[in-house]
């Protein structure tokens, strides 16, 4: 079997699904403190001295799997990522929605129908901007009830389910800094009514930590500070747990992908569904039509032909303010993290490598009494993988236009842009009592 890479940890090829042979890394010790010399971490030797054999067989374990290539990347002068050739790629656009909306709801509404249709709500994350330490779809955004976010999505996802008469699996990625706490939310507002034999659990891959210099932290005497590796690797982690399977046995052909925080957003949409399958793309983009050029938002564009997501700051002026003969913008429509992807080509890419993304983070830390820390600031690299580096890996993406203040409510923060304040009004603005 070969090494894959999952943001700093190697990992199990697992094209065959084969999660029971998962590989067990042995390394000897002269070895281990070789290679951690070799990369300046003497100070992980010193703690693996102090540690009884169980400690040392745990922490081994986490540096053995370690991808040095990654975490390594920490000391190097970031670089940009190199782009290839843009163009516009143009997207389905509001009006021709609507006039075709009948048809493509149908078709929707007959693959959700037909169970072809699968959601997973990325929910691994740990809302460090939004300063909560639990799972951010415990926030109560209510003002005269409460509200969860959870609780909000899952009445989104209804209304869809309401319509259709039948359910929809929802698979709910979530990572083991909040695993336990999300399920025991779940079962204590009982699935905030939807029926719990379709929403299964599965939790991400974690991934290491360092310092400014790049040394890893610790967390704990016997463990590496551990961290989310990112919500990119979503797919390789159903098929890792074995949730993969789930969907395969019910014959899931879409999955609908979307983030925990944007309380306005339509989950398995049949809209979408039945406008993607119509264009006949393997996958598909919500994406809303930037507020001004210089807007920061992800574009959803052609890179050397195959579709792509640029970041503002990887544009230049040029192509930023470039317009069409009509005067609208080339490069005019923003990802707003829903994407819909045909589960038979997540398949074929499931292994292929994934840029990674060194990002300054706050990462709790023992110090040298062992005494956990948690910092104010950033204090050192994150290692992660991002869902909207998957769909260069795609043939083609249907960029399908939704209106912004219907269907995009990000809750990043606590107050000012994309907060519990705005997201709030949001949803007050389309009928939402909270
Ligand atoms: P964000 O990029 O907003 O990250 O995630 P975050 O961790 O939630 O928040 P901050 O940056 O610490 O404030 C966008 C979506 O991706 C999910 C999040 O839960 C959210 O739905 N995500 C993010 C994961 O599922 N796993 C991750 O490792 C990171």
């Amino acid at each position: 079997m070969q090494d894959i890479f999952c943001a700093g940890f190697r990992e199990t090829d697992v094209r065959e699904h084969n999660v029971e042979e998962r590989k067990q890394w042995t390394m000897r010790e002269d070895e281990l403190f070789r290679v951690l010399r070799e990369h300046g971490q003497e100070h992980i030797i010193e703690a693996y001295e102090k540690l009884d054999g169980a400690g040392r067989e745990k922490l081994a374990a986490q540096v053995e799997r370690i991808d040095w290539s990654i975490v390594d990347m920490a000391k190097q002068e970031e670089t940009a990522q190199e782009r290839g050739k843009l163009e516009p790629l143009s997207a389905l656009e509001v009006s021709e929605i609507e006039k075709n909306r009948a048809k493509y709801e149908a078709a929707g509404l007959d693959a959700v129908r037909a169970g072809r249709v699968g959601a997973v709500l990325l929910a691994g994350g740990q809302g460090t901007r939004l300063g909560s330490d639990g799972p951010k779809g415990k926030y109560n955004i209510g003002l005269t009830k409460d509200m969860y976010i959870f609780e909000r999505l899952i009445c989104n996802l209804m209304e869809v389910t309401d319509k259709a008469g039948c359910f929809v699996p929802l698979y709910v990625m979530t990572s083991d800094k909040n695993n336990d706490e999300t399920i025991a939310f779940f079962e204590e507002k009982d699935y905030f009514g939807y029926p719990r034999d379709f929403v299964k659990f599965f939790k991400q891959e974690m991934a290491p930590s360092v310092d400014f210099d790049g040394k890893l932290y610790m967390e704990a005497a016997d463990s590496l500070s551990l961290s989310p590796n990112g919500n990119g690797g979503w797919f390789y982690s159903m098929a890792v747990t074995g949730v993969l399977k789930d969907v395969k046995a019910r014959g899931v052909e879409w999955l609908n992908i979307f983030a925990v925080d944007n309380v306005l957003q339509r989950i398995a949409d049949p809209v979408f569904v039945g406008a993607t399958i119509d264009s006949g793309c393997v996958s598909g983009a919500k994406v809303v039509r930037k507020a001004d050029p210089q807007e920061k938002i992800g574009v959803l564009c052609l890179e050397d032909g195959r579709p792509s997501i640029v970041e503002y700051y990887e544009m230049t002026d040029e192509i930023i303010n470039s317009r069409e003969a009509n005067g609208e913008l080339s490069y005019n429509f923003g990802v707003i993290l829903n994407y819909l992807f045909r589960v038979d080509q997540l398949e074929k890419i499931m292994n292929d490598r994934m840029p990674v993304h060194v990002v300054e983070k706050k990462i709790p830390y023992i110090n040298g009494s062992g005494a956990l820390i948690k910092p104010e600031s950033p204090n050192g690299y994150k290692f992660e993988l991002l869902v909207l580096d998957m769909i260069h890996m795609f043939e083609n993406c249907l960029s399908y236009e939704v209106v912004r203040d219907h269907e995009f409510a990000p809750i990043k923060n606590k107050t000012g842009v994309d907060s519990v304040e705005s997201a709030r009004a949001l949803l007050q603005k389309n009928g939402v009592e909270l």
